[in-house]
């Protein structure tokens, strides 16, 4: 048998981009190694989404579990070490800009390793975020970077990273969002839940919101005058009911007019609820990339994003946290039907192809 890959996930974003890279390696006969950090353990954040995918069930499961920045990343460190060492992996294939993603490509760069990144070269330029540390010193360290648009290729370049590393193959999470759109349709998501025809569909996690309460209290303003002209659907990340939970704010959230809070949703009934949606407020990375693949228009309750495309040329507007902007855009965008756009180069489905095709080459 030759030499495994180890595919590395840990938190709810990296499934949907693990999922079509790990079929497409399986169907050319390759020996895997399916590696979960448990970054993200409820089973509503991490099993269902298995189970909507497709994904087998991890070989390994380190079960890390929450705590500090520094927890997290150290102990999937540690315990990853171990696990090349057993297993002499021929590569490792990370994803997206989570604690888990780093801790994973440094261990390789010290045992030599060779190390791919998907999703390579996205940055905000905002070092407040934690996932732009991850995203640098991920890019610093590993040997393949497979970036999902040409705005990756431009800032690898910048850092001085040799243009041989660097290939373009385009946006994998959009392979999984294409090659499930038929299944969505038998989504029963919104009798489920109760939800009427026309809504907005909200997700809300970041640091920068939620852990502060006046910013936290702003955007809830808002989202108590988007909600008197349209229903507003609000899968709670643990994160957000956390935190609103300990500000005080949770009921507050709940007199919102017109909002179903709801768990969070596993990924086939996710993508029905975005799928037929007016409009997503959001401060996720991956739905920035989604709506502008749908075509639905997306407000972004961040300063910046390190998706750029998704403004140049998809459906996404930053509005930042600011609560007269978010509701001038959701009034705007409930009026005119929102910004149209295009669906980004190599956006196309067949991302898993080229990066299979790319590590093969490179193993050889
Ligand atoms: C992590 C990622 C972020 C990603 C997000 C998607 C990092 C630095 N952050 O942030 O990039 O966008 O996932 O969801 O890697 N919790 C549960 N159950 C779970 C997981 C978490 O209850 O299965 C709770 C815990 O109380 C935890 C909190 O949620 O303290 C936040 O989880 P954490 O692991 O800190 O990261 P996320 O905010 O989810």
């Amino acid at each position: 048998m030759n030499k495994p890959i180890i595919l590395v996930v840990g938190a709810r974003p990296n499934f949907m981009k693990i999922a079509p890279i790990y079929a497409e390696l399986k169907s050319r006969g390759q020996n895997l190694i399916l590696l979960h950090t448990g970054q993200h353990y409820d089973d509503n954040m991490s099993k269902v989404f298995f189970d909507d995918l497709g994904m087998p069930k991890p070989d390994i499961y380190m079960g890390i579990g929450s705590g500090s920045h520094a927890y997290q990343t150290g102990t999937v460190m540690i315990e990853f070490e171990k696990i090349c060492n057993e297993n002499n992996p021929s590569m490792v294939i990370v994803v997206g800009d989570v604690n888990s993603t780093v801790a994973c490509t440094i261990v390789c760069a010290k045992l030599h390793i060779p190390c791919a990144h998907v999703e390579a070269g996205l940055r905000s330029f905002d070092r407040d975020m934690p996932e732009e540390i991850n995203r640098i010193l991920t890019d610093c360290v590993a040997d393949l970077l497979l970036t999902p648009s040409v705005d990756g290729d431009i800032n690898l370049e910048k850092e001085g990273i040799s243009k041989d590393k660097i290939h373009m193959v385009g946006n994998v999470m959009i392979d999984s969002l294409f090659s499930n759109l038929e299944r969505v349709k038998n989504s029963d998501v919104w009798g489920k839940y109760g939800i009427p025809e026309k809504y907005a569909l909200l997700t809300l996690h970041r640091p920068s919101n939620v852990d502060d309460r006046g910013t936290f209290a702003d955007i809830i303003s808002a989202l108590v005058e988007i909600g008197s002209r349209i229903d507003i659907v609000f899968p709670i990340h643990p994160r957000t009911r956390k935190m609103a939970e300990q500000f005080g704010l949770f009921k507050e959230l709940e007199s919102v007019p017109n909002i179903t809070i709801t768990e969070p949703i596993g990924y086939l009934d996710f993508v029905a609820l975005m799928s037929k949606s007016k409009l997503v407020l959001t401060d996720s990375g991956g739905l920035q990339e989604e709506t502008t693949a749908l075509g639905i228009p997306c407000l972004t309750l961040r300063e910046n994003t390190e998706r750029p495309v998704t403004v140049t040329e998809g459906t996404n507007t930053i509005v930042g946290a600011n609560p007269d902007l978010i509701i001038k855009h959701a009034f705007d965008t409930l009026e005119t039907g929102g910004k149209s756009g295009r669906v980004p180069d190599l956006w196309d489905g067949n991302t898993a192809v080229r990066i299979a095709d790319i590590i093969l080459d490179f193993i050889e």
